[in-house]
């Protein structure tokens, strides 16, 4: 069956965001006098930006229990960030990914971004292609984070689709369990062994067409 809507996770779907979010939490971490490792940061992966902060604490082994103290630091993790994402080309999108984009429009399939990132418009801006999207719905227009299906059901209500004609993008075990709950189809993008949960898995869009999201 053909959905009628797609929406797509923005941080590790469209473009490898991933690795400038790790780059400023190792920064904030050796401030705060640890060391921040790649596997750590597989935790924060659809994550908000708050609960990244807890879990980067805990990995620390570090309490803070000021509210104020921790918006701090959570703002100084995303000047960094911001300050990485600034640079960002259009190179940057992952591979396949706008054909991919292209290949579902000119099927009359409505396109969606569906991110718990504040970042999503800096980042669309950047890499071009806000004009393609039919809905973005981001961190500020949500305020329950994944694995609540929030951000997917209000993606759906914007398009004016029922979630159960909607396939969602993600590349996050929340994101997939957000889908899940919403009552949407999911394909999971990357690795197969942890995204198992997701109807179908592929490791790129390059050499994709709508058949993928036809189940
Ligand atoms: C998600 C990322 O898309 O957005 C998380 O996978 C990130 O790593 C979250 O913490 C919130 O992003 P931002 O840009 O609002 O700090
Ligand atoms: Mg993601």
């Amino acid at each position: 069956m053909r959905p009628k809507a797609c929406i797509f996770d923005l941080d590790g779907v469209i473009v490898d965001t991933a690795k400038y979010h790790y780059l400023a939490w190792k920064r904030l971490a050796k401030e705060l006098g640890f060391e921040f490792t790649e596997k750590d940061n597989e935790r924060l992966k659809g994550v908000s930006r708050m609960e990244s902060l807890e879990i980067l604490l805990s990995v620390g082994g570090i309490k803070i229990e000021d509210q104020k103290l921790k918006e701090q630091l959570s703002d100084k993790k995303n000047n960094w960030y911001v300050e990485y994402i600034s640079q960002m080309t259009k190179d940057e999108i992952l591979p396949g990914v706008e054909e991919f984009l292209r290949k579902l429009k000119n099927a009359g399939i409505k396109i969606a971004i569906g991110s718990a990132s504040k970042n999503t418009m800096t980042i669309l801006r950047r890499i071009e292609l806000v004009d393609l999207f039919d809905s973005i719905i981001d961190g500020t227009k949500i305020t329950k984070a994944k694995p609540d299906p929030e951000v997917f059901l209000k993606a759906a209500e914007e398009l004016n689709v029922d979630p159960k004609d909607c396939c969602v993008f993600e590349d996050a075990v929340a994101g997939i369990e957000a889908a899940k709950s919403a009552g949407m189809k999911v394909i999971g993008v990357g690795d197969h062994e942890i995204l198992k949960d997701a109807d179908r898995v592929i490791t790129s869009f390059v050499g994709h067409g709508i058949e993928l999201v036809e189940f």
